[in-house]
This record gives C-alpha cells, sequence and structure tokens, in this order.
C-alpha cells in the first residue's frame, strides 16, 4: 500500500510540478534534502508521534517508498515509445527525478541501513544467509546509485565526454534489477507468510517490472514500437494493473487463518478487565511469533502495567528486533496499558505472538 500511494504521489508531483522542475530543479533538490533528514529523525526518534506520521510519513519517505516510486518513473520513462506523449513529458524529467530519487535514496539508506550495518560490524556469523545476501546487494546497489546520481547534475554531464557518459548511465539497468532484488526480498517472504499489504507491493512491482521489459524490448528492437497500436497497448495494461492490484488488495484483506486466530485473540483482550482492577505481581503468557513461541513477564503495581520482558523469542532479527521492535511494542502497552494497540509495521506476526502473550498475563492479572 505505502508504494501505491507513493507511486500516486511521485505521478502526481512529476505532472504538476514537471514544468518548475525543468526551469529551476535547485528548490526542489533542497526540500528534498530537508523532508528526507526529517524523515530520518523521525524514524529514529523514541517519542511517540502522531499516527499520520508512523503510518505515512516515516514509511514513505524513510522507508524507500517514495525513492522506489519516483526510480520506477524514471526507469519506465525510458521505456515509451519515441515521440509518444509518455516520452515528451518523463525523458525532460528523467535527470532531475533521478536526483530526487536519490537524495531520498541516501536518506532511506541512512534511516533503514545503518541498524543493518551495526549488526554486520558485530560479526557476520551472527547474521542469517538471506540478511548477508541482503546488507550485500542493497550496498552494491548503493554504491551504483551514487556515480548516476552525482552524474545527473547538468553541471557533471557537461564535463564529461558523451560515449563516458552513456555507458555509464547503462549501469542503470543493473541498479534498477537490483532495486527489484532488494524489494522482493523484503516483500515476498512476509507476503508468502499472508502478512496484509505485502502482496500488493509485490503485485504491483512484478507488474511495473514485467511491462516495463516488454516495453523496453519492444522499443530496442524497434520492430513494435511504431506499429503498435498504442491506445490499446495503454488500456491493456491498465486493465492488467487494475486487474492485479484488485486481485491483490481482496487477497490482502482476506483474513488468513492464522491472522484471523491470532486477530481473535486479540480481540478477545476487549472483553478483559479495567487494567486498574489487575492483581499486582508477576504474571507469565505466551503467543506465536514467525518461528516459534514468544514468552513474556508482564510486572503489574498498584493495578498498573508497569513492566514486559520477553522471556523467549526466537523470530528473525530482520523483521522485528527485540532490541529495537520488542522496545517499540512494550512502550506501546505501556503508554496504552492495554494490549490493544498497533502491530509494527513489516513485523506484524511477531507483533500479534507478543500482544497475545501480553494478554495470556493480563489474562492471569485479571483473575
Ligand atoms: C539506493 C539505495 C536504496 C534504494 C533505492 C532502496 C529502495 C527501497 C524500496 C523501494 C523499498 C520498498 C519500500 C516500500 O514499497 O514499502 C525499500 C525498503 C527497505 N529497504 Fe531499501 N533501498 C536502498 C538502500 C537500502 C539499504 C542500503 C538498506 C539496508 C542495508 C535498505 C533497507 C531497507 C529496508 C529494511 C526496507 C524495508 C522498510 C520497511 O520495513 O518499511 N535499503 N528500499
Amino acid at each position: 500500500m505505502v508504494f501505491l500511494i507513493s507511486l500516486c504521489i511521485a505521478l502526481i508531483f512529476s505532472l504538476v510540478c514537471g514544468d518548475s522542475l525543468k526551469k529551476n530543479p535547485v528548490p526542489f533538490y533542497i526540500g528534498t534534502v530537508a523532508i528526507s533528514f526529517l524523515s530520518i529523525v523521525a524514524a529514529w526518534s523514541d517519542m511517540a508521534m502522531p499516527a499520520v506520521i508512523t503510518k505515512w510519513f516515516i514509511p514513505i519517505v524513510a522507508g524507500g517508498g517514495l525513492t522506489g516510486a519516483l526510480f520506477v518513473i524514471v526507469m519506465y520513462a525510458g521505456a515509451f515509445p519515441n515521440r509518444s506523449l509518455g516520452a515528451k513529458t518523463f525523458i525532460p524529467l528523467r535527470g532531475p527525478l533521478s536526483i530526487i530519487a536519490s537524495i531520498n535514496g541516501l536518506g532511506h539508506s541512512i534511516a533503514y541501513g545503518l541498524s543493518y550495518y551495526k549488526k554486520a560490524m558485530n560479526g557476520f556469523s551472527e547474521l542469517s544467509t538471506s540478511l548477508i545476501i541482503f546488507i550485500v546487494l542493497s550496498t552494491i546497489m548503493t554504491l551504483i546509485m551514487l556515480p548516476l546520481f552525482i552524474t545527473s547534475f547538468v553541471s557533471v554531464r557537461r564535463k564529461m565526454k558523451a560515449v563516458t557518459w552513456k555507458k555509464l548511465q547503462r549501469t542503470a539497468y543493473v541498479f534498477y534489477a537490483l532495486l527489484f532484488v532488494h524489494v522482493m526480498m523484503l516483500m515476498v517472504p512476509p507476503a508468502l507468510k499472508g502478512a496484509k499489504g505485502y502482496d500488493i507491493t509485490v503485485f504491483v512491482y512484478v507488474f511495473i517490472y514485467l511491462s516495463y521489459l516488454v516495453c523496453r524490448v519492444a522499443k530496442a528492437t524497434d520492430a513494435t514500437a511504431e506499429k503498435l497500436p498504442r491506445r490499446q497497448l495503454v488500456l491493456v495494461s491498465l486493465a492488467l494493473l487494475v486487474a492485479t492490484t484488485t486481485v491483490a488488495v481482496i487477497n490482502a484483506n482476506v483474513k488468513k487463518p492464522k491472522e484471523k486466530l491470532e486477530t481473535e485473540k486479540i480481540e478477545q483482550a476487549a472483553d478483559l478487565p479495567a487494567t486498574n482492577t489487575l492483581k499486582d505481581g508477576t504474571f507469565t503468557g505466551e503467543g506465536m511469533g514467525n518461528n516459534g513461541t514468544i514468552a513474556v513477564e508482564v510486572t503489574i503495581v498498584d493495578g498498573e502495567i508497569s513492566d514486559i520482558v520477553f522471556t523467549k523469542f526466537s523470530d528473525d532479527a530482520e523483521y522485528f528486533d527485540v532490541e529495537k521492535d520488542g522496545k517499540e511494542m512494550i512502550d506501546r502497552v505501556l503508554q496504552a496499558q492495554s494490549a490493544d494497540v498497533d502491530t509494527i509495521a513489516g513485523a506484524t506476526y511477531s507483533s500479534e505472538g507478543f500482544l497475545s502473550a501480553v494478554n495470556k498475563a493480563l489474562e492471569q492479572a485479571g483473575q
């Protein structure tokens, strides 16, 4: 969902601000630096923030949604048939859009990447193979993006030989491929486990990349670019996009059996006694996470939840880091004095397993 919204924002921005962006791009670059910086601060902050910041601003700006959407537009611009409306609209915007996407991509790498690099510094032996591959590929992708970013500035481009510049720009194809792998490595595992929303992102990215490949190959071979009935092609593409997104949205909203079970357990929490009727003491509870049981100890003092600690946890740290995400969930429960709180985006199963464990402990305290 974050990606679809980011794509809408990026498209509206390109169409509404396109002319100003071509004429005077610098204020837009400064604006992107400022917004990206704010998103990093928000993503790293421990302060409680309004839902619009945690649910939308951070995932879209710091979480990679916007950078992905802008790069998709830059990539697609090169696939429109020559002299078509798409080519006329987006090709002149490719340079400024890729600079904005890169600035935001760097912000995202800092906001989300640093914690991964910190883990890597402690030794690769503590990381799973898939996480090591993810970190290595993400780093290569960022390194490929840097020269593309710098040479997108007109002043730098003018100083380069045209042939050298064109050769360098070809590495963009490797970058696009790595971007696809990056998103798939992140989104496919939770989508397969039935986590809500991830399948939409997978569907949309697969659709965009497949249709890009078809259009780009057609343009490169020049066999079909002129002969294709363009209006029909656009209609078929739009129909496919609407169909895949509809299937994905329906699929994402149909509760999977496990998810349903966990939700029911959490809904039962609403029937629990108010926390001030809770008995003082330390109570234990268990819930089901991704890889197994999550166990917690909940301490009640003066009828209030005063402390929660994890006593058992075996989920992968790349989805739910007990030090960071676990602390965040504990803070949410302590603040709300209830287990009826939002889960962490991207770690639905682990969060729900944790909340279910807290509920079990609270049930005992309420007896
Ligand atoms: C050129 C640099 C990069 C680009 C263009 C990029 C792009 C993206 C995109 C498109 C997404 C999916 C966002 C969505 O649709 O919700 C994403 C998510 C993510 N990326 Fe990157 N990325 C970059 C660098 C990195 C690096 C270096 C790391 C860490 C080593 C990283 C870690 C992540 C993580 C953890 C997520 C998931 C965020 C979430 O849970 O919401 N990215 N990135």
